[in-house]
């Protein structure tokens, strides 16, 4: 397994580009099984995720072909020919739940594994579950497979109201909806950019949708829909990233294509604790005011709130800020993780279930620590850019699930930083 090694150097200077947002791809293109004309995403992410979403939905017999080096998505899925979403697909990847709507909506039928949990929560679908079958959808779950069946007449249309906001469910509801007869209403939608993107890229393909971003989303159920072509929007997660490596270690860095409006109460919370934000023709320029930031308190919720995605590298930014700030995780059960690896490196941090008090030191000392998931692993390259001596970050295949060329980016503005092959 490949590692990261990270060497304190400084402050950084220079442009980050920012890709396209992976949580969006992953909605975008099983919206492909919607429609038996092709479906092209441009501006998508080249990351595992998106290969693995892309061997499932081959598996189910739609083509997409990954050209411009993997920017351009173009997908068919005229002929699918195998309704069987395998486990041993699922298991890599929990988004792969959001087929079932799609595929059920479309065929009237879908065999989709259950996901599993992963490291940082059981993540149960039943919210997914429950919204189908308000559609009226027969589902049965058997050997660890959701075996769904929609009416004879299609899935028909339906009010679905979340007991609290999940993305996923919302984005398999909303797809579903899109061909099912009659209205449907989503109250308690999730309100993220990504379901923006996803109803837009619908309402590109003849969806009627209504409300997208709100807590309420309307659906007009269609016969059919058509292809398209869509971008996919900025990674609002990897901007939040990037925009914290100036912040860590000083300097001043622009993330290419940022925006402000994807990441609201993110940006008030850095400029709380003393980093300024700038937004430019090119993107976010960003840097700290002053030789330390301040302590922030940070509670995760669903958009436009605090996204529990960038909780673990703020929590790397505030574990040299000047004071103590109180981190709540309020969406999942279990993503403090990085928290004992911060800790490896002399961070100051007291865990008790979904809080972590961050009391900030001088400065973080480089030590050999572990990638537990996708958000911790890069938490602790941040913490690395700005520590004293060397970092090595192990088992970073989690990172290649969700960021692209991080070696490269973080380079090309100072850091001092290298990928090490694994055996
Ligand atoms: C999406 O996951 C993202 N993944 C996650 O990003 C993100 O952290 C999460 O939304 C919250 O913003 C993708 O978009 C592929 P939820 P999702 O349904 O849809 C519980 C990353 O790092 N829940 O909003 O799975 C669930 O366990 C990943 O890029 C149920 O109980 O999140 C969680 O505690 C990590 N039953 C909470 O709701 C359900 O049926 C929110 O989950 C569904 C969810």
């Amino acid at each position: 397994m490949d590692s990261i090694v990270v060497t304190g150097n400084g402050a950084l200077s220079g442009d980050i580009p920012i890709a396209g947002a992976k949580n969006a791809c992953l909605t975008l293109m099983p919206a492909t099984l919607l429609s038996d004309e092709p479906l092209t995403l441009t501006n998508a992410p080249r990351l595992s995720d998106i290969r693995t979403m892309t061997a499932l939905l081959q598996s189910l017999g739609a083509e997409v072909s990954a050209l411009q080096d993997g920017q351009v998505l173009a997908m068919s899925s005229h002929d699918l020919n195998n309704l069987t979403a395998d486990y041993d697909i699922v298991r890599k990847m929990r988004a792969s739940i959001l087929v079932l709507g799609p595929m059920l909506a479309r065929a009237g039928q879908a065999v989709v594994s259950l996901p599993g949990g992963c490291a940082i929560g059981a993540r149960p679908v039943d919210l997914h579950l429950k919204a189908l079958e308000a559609m009226g959808a027969d589902l049965e779950l058997r050997d660890g497979y959701v075996h769904a069946k929609a009416p004879s007449g299609g899935l028909k249309g339906a009010v679905v109201e979340f007991p609290f906001v999940s993305v996923g469910a919302t984005e398999n509801a909303l797809m579903a909806a899109t061909l099912a007869k009659g209205t449907t209403v989503l109250k308690n939608a999730a309100r993220e950019p990504e379901i923006v993107d996803l109803a837009q890229c619908l309402q590109k393909m003849g969806a009627q949708i209504e409300g997208e971003g709100t807590s309420t989303i309307t659906i007009q159920g269609v016969d059919r829909l058509g292809g398209g072509t869509h971008r996919v929007v900025t990674d609002r997660i990897e901007l939040g990233t990037y925009m914290l490596a100036p912040a860590v270690c000083g300097g001043e860095v622009t993330c290419l294509g940022g925006r402000i409006d994807l990441l609201e109460a993110f940006c008030e919370k850095l400029d709380q604790a003393g980093v300024s934000v700038e937004q430019t023709e090119k993107g976010l320029k960003v840097s700290r005011k002053g030789d330390r930031v301040r302590a922030v308190d940070v509670t995760t919720e669903p958009y436009p709130g605090f996204p529990t995605d960038l909780q673990a590298q703020m929590m790397a930014l505030l574990c040299t800020a000047e004071g103590t700030s109180v981190l709540e995780e309020k969406i999942f059960e279990n993503r403090f993780m990085h928290a004992p690896e911060l800790i490896r490196m002399g961070a100051s941090i007291d865990v008790h279930g979904g809080t972590a008090t961050v009391t900030g030191v001088d400065r973080l000392k480089g030590a050999p620590v572990m990638a537990t998931d996708l958000r911790a692993s890069v938490s602790l390259i941040l913490a690395g850019l700005a520590a004293e001596g060397e970092t090595i970050v192990n088992r970073v295949y989690h990172l290649d699930r969700g960021y692209e060329h991080v070696v490269r980016k973080l380079e090309n503005v100072g850091a001092k930083i290298e990928r090490i092959k694994g055996e």
